[in-house]
């Protein structure tokens, strides 16, 4: 059987805290094998614009506890056509690479199966998105130094909410998927965890009867003992995001919110131990399975074991978040929390 001798690497999307330790473990398991890595800059556009470079392992020393991506990232609008996609090909085609690896979120891996129409190489995917919205994988590179960083910043917002009694309404990332509303909401004690999974309003009905239903469990929370109220919802869930939540609870309460947009703090810093030493895992897992000749599939881990998924399976369904933590949240902390109100 021929072995492959060159592999393209990328990392394409949103960055994610991670996405440098899974270089470093991909570009030491090539190196162990005897593979060469070429490191394409920017995500797809390395592929289309031509931009690349060696990676050998003397570069990736020092990254593992790095934020961001050594090697850029980028969305690329090219990819959605058919154009892009031949120029991406015919770049690797020219540069007689064997093998693709991609370390990103669902957005790329469809993108890594379109080029799979016009170009016949392996290709892999490391899953490495904040979000942790993939099927298949129980984390996703970055999803958990994320959380913490969301944690922190709440814990501080809770020392000012205790402090001036205020209500405060932070909005977290995750696109369309509530992992780490939900997560970060439970972990903080939040009185409130709106997300898409627990909060439906898709009416001006529903949006007037939540915030009924906010401001009743607020009001009673301001008759009690208890100084802050903190509320966390995921972004694009509420029609002008936490800002325009803050001033509608407002009419409904006649009580000053403040939003708080945590935003791109949770895409940055250093990786957390469970994140470096996910990616580093999955990156010599990825190298491993390029070199038993195995391609289309997406790197994952389930129960802690290292496995893999088709990347097809993959991206069919979004994750969804635990039922045993909507469902303890819903029914068993929400409930106490206003029995003790
Ligand atoms: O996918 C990661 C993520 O940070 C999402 O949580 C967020 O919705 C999106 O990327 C923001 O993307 P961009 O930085 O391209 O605006």
């Amino acid at each position: 059987m021929q072995k492959i001798k060159k592999v393209a690497l990328l990392t394409s999307g949103g960055d994610a805290p991670g996405m440098n330790a899974a270089i470093r473990a991909v570009v030491l398991a090539a190196h162990h094998y005897k593979i060469e890595i070429i490191g394409f800059k920017h995500g797809y556009n390395g592929l289309i614009n031509q931009d690349f470079f060696i990676l050998d392992h003397k570069q990736v020393h020092g990254l593992i506890n790095q934020g961001g991506t050594l090697l850029k990232s980028a969305r690329c609008k090219e990819f959605h056509h058919q154009d892009g996609l031949k120029q991406a090909a015919n770049t690797l085609i020219k540069e007689k690479i064997d093998a693709l690896i991609v370390i990103g979120g669902d957005g790329s891996f469809n993108g890594l199966l379109k080029l799979q129409q016009h170009w016949s190489g392996q290709v892999i995917g490391i899953p490495g998105t904040i979000d942790n919205d993939i099927d298949g994988t129980d984390h996703t590179i970055g999803f958990t130094t994320a959380v913490n960083t969301a944690i922190e910043a709440i814990d501080k917002i809770r020392d000012t909410a205790d402090a001036f009694e205020r209500v405060f309404i932070v909005e977290l990332m995750g696109r369309h998927s509530g992992q780490i509303t939900f997560n970060v909401g439970v972990a903080c004690a939040a009185e409130q965890v709106l997300s898409f999974e627990n909060f439906f309003v898709n009416t001006e009905k529903d949006r007037s009867a939540r915030l009924n239903e906010i401001a009743e469990h607020i009001k009673k929370a301001q008759t009690t003992t208890q100084s802050s109220y903190i509320i966390v919802i995921a972004e694009n869930l509420w029609r002008g995001g936490a800002h325009q939540l803050a001033i509608d609870l407002k009419q409904y309460t006649q009580t000053d919110c403040t939003a708080c947009i945590l935003g791109y703090i949770q895409r940055g810093g250093s990786p957390v131990a469970e994140d470096r030493i996910l990616a580093t895992k999955m990156g010599v897992a990825a190298i491993k399975a390029l070199n038993d000749n195995k391609t289309g599939l997406m790197i994952a881990e389930q129960n802690n074991t290292i496995t893999t998924v088709s990347l097809s399976t993959a991206i069919q369904h979004q994750k969804q978040v635990s039922q045993n933590l909507i469902d303890a949240q819903k029914n068993i902390l929400a409930m106490s929390a206003q029995s003790s109100v």
